[in-house]
């Protein structure tokens, strides 16, 4: 009898184990990736440390929550193409390794750009601008050769990136000096012919102003009345508490599609501290002095901080579902908090929190708000 009793309770615990192991099996978290599909993708920001697996919290949240990356440093010309007869394909090729890994959809950031711009590019020897001729052919070897390496891997390119300033007038760049503005349709050109499978962007930002949108809608209209490949535009979207407004936001996201291109957010970030500039945009060129008042939140984010600040990228992305149909990816720039730029710019040394996942890597209560938005806007 008691042997019979024990029988009972040992086969009992058994159950109790087995539907207690069943639990954790359906309390598997929804991802931000699958919550999205089938709306548009999500992608992220890699840098070098996660490119490389030092990182690998890092590594485990952009294969959990991502399907698309891009490269947030390492394919700037002054790494790939440091001197005119040298590439560096170092950092990069982990980039594009790592992506492949997590079979996401990998973006080049990017060709031309005046900023991170290898110090060869535009001059000679004694440094004074080249002619017209050698900035075209300089131009031509550094994307035919770059977009060799990675054909039929690297699916979309950020092939210029902020020629515009916020008013509309072409950026004064060396680019600019030399070629005019037909150093865009040339790159544009360029691209295509070295891979006619790749997807082709333009990628600035401020977008929201209305000067800037309507220079951008020009472009797009130009590179196609001259047959030009042009996939899409991408927003920038390195955002201030209160700067831009969501409806400028929206205004240039609908041009955008009303001018024949895809629309995507790229470089999404949200500042939650005091900027001296509001209209910054997200200008490398501009710094201001620390002070222990631009620093305000170097432990922790008041709750009631905090809250605003979900609330606020809440916003963006109900923005984003609604107009999912027009919108083929939503990147962050960044992983974690940890990672951002938006520590040391506009000021060096300061604490910001402007990503979705925070210093220990735990998400932020926007997360599951967005999962659940995705989930009810189907
Ligand atoms: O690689 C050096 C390293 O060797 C050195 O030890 C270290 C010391 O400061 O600097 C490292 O370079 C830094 C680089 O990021 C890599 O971390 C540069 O100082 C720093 O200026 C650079 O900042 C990048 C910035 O572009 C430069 O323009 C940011 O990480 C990157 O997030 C940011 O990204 C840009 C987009 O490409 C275009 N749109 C604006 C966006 C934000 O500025």
């Amino acid at each position: 009898m008691k042997i019979h009793y024990f029988a009972i309770a040992v086969a009992l615990s058994f159950l109790a184990l087995l539907s207690g192991c069943k639990k954790t099996e359906v309390k598997e978290e929804p991802s931000l990736k699958s919550a999205l599909e089938g709306k548009f993708l999500m992608g992220v920001a890699v840098n070098d440390l996660q490119a490389s697996g030092v990182d690998t919290a890092g590594v485990r949240l952009i294969n959990e929550q991502f399907n698309s990356v891009v490269a947030e440093n390492c394919m700037k010309s002054e790494v790939i193409h440091p001197e005119e007869d040298r590439y560096d394909f170092t950092k990069a090729d982990r980039f594009v390794a790592l992506g492949e890994k997590q079979h996401a959809f990998i973006v080049g950031h990017t060709l031309i750009w005046h900023s991170q711009l290898a110090p060869w590019f535009c001059v000679d020897k004694n440094g004074k601008n080249v002619s017209r001729e050698v900035l075209i052919k300089r131009m031509r070897d550094h994307i035919y050769t770059v977009f060799a390496r990675y054909k039929g891997r690297i699916k979309g390119w950020d092939v210029v990136n902020e020629a515009f300033e916020d008013d509309g007038s072409y950026r004064k760049t060396k680019f600019y000096d030399i070629l005019g503005k037909d150093y865009i349709p040339l790159a544009f050109q360029f691209a295509h012919e070295a891979d006619p499978d790749a997807e082709l962007y333009y990628n600035d930002f401020s977008m929201a102003h209305k000067a800037k949108r309507e220079a951008v809608v020009r472009l797009v209209g130009e590179l196609k009345a001259k047959g030009l490949r042009i996939d899409g535009v991408g927003m920038q979207t390195h955002l201030q508490m209160d700067f831009p407004p969501v409806k400028d936001y929206e205004e240039s996201l609908l041009a955008f599609a009303n001018a024949g291109v895809k629309v995507m957010i790229t470089e999404m970030d949200l500042t939650i501290l005091p900027t001296p500039d509001r209209n910054i945009g997200a200008n490398v060129g501009r710094n201001f002095a620390y002070s222990k008042e631009m620093n305000p939140y170097p432990d922790a984010l008041p709750d009631s901080v905090a809250a605003a600040w979900t609330a606020r990228m809440e916003a963006f992305f109900n923005l984003f579902l609604k107009h999912s149909d027009k919108i083929s990816r939503v990147t962050m720039w960044g992983v974690a908090d940890s990672d951002s730029w938006r520590n040391d710019w506009p000021v060096r040394g300061r604490t910001d929190y402007p990503l979705l996942f925070d210093r220990q890597h735990h998400p932020k209560p926007i997360v599951a708000a967005i999962i659940k938005a995705a989930s009810e806007n189907k």
